[in-house]
């Protein structure tokens, strides 16, 4: 099994990213291949709505996202991580989410059906309900995708390192990493 694991903050050391690595090493130890991407630091562009990606399955805009479509192909699973920004995802993880449209709107647009998908949110709030709309958001959207729900994780960590330093939400990065495999 492999799974693409997508971290969509622009803080490359940051707390969804350690929660994607705690999630990531769960994979692993569960037996599956994990790779980590970090889209919030690629050059991503936004969807024109240009429809080109009606016609012919792919998407006309030629950046970073390009690669990613065939991984996503040969991928099982997916983890989407993003910080809550907003009550949302940050602007570069929606801007990356976007370009899926291309997958299902072409000649293959069922080819995820039955792929898995689980969320993660780093926030800072203390209220774990302040994910509400970023979870609510993938969540649909994965139905629209025709991925399976794997289930979400949000952790309060604001500052640089507090998700490191929380061994409780490590614990559970870990545990849903491995849950995804099984
Ligand atoms: C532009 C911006 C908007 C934010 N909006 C929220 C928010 O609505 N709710 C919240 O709890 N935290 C918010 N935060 C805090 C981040 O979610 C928090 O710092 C998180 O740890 C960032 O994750 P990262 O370290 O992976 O980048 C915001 C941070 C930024 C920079």
């Amino acid at each position: 099994m492999k799974v693409l694991a997508f971290c969509g903050s622009p803080r490359q050391h940051g707390n969804t990213r350690t929660l994607v690595d705690e999630m990531a090493r769960g994979i692993v130890e569960a037996g599956a291949e994990c790779e980590i991407v970090d889209v919030g630091i690629m050059d991503i562009a936004p969807c024109t709505a240009c429809e080109g990606c009606h016609r012919t399955g792919v998407c006309v805009v030629d950046d970073d996202m390009t690669p990613l479509y065939d991984k996503i192909d040969n991928a099982d699973a997916f983890v989407f991580a993003s910080p809550v920004y907003f009550w949302g995802p940050s602007a570069q993880f929606k801007a990356f989410l976007d370009r899926w449209f291309a997958i299902v709107h072409g000649p293959a647009g069922d080819r995820l059906n039955g792929k898995k998908a689980a969320v993660v949110a780093a926030f800072g709030d203390d209220d774990p309900a302040t994910a509400r709309h970023l979870i609510g958001m993938l969540e649909t959207a994965f139905s629209y995708l025709g991925l399976e729900s794997a289930g979400s994780l949000g952790v309060t960590a604001d500052k640089l390192g507090e998700a490191k330093a929380n061994t409780e939400a490590l614990k559970e990065a870990f545990a849903f990493g491995q849950s995804l495999v099984d």
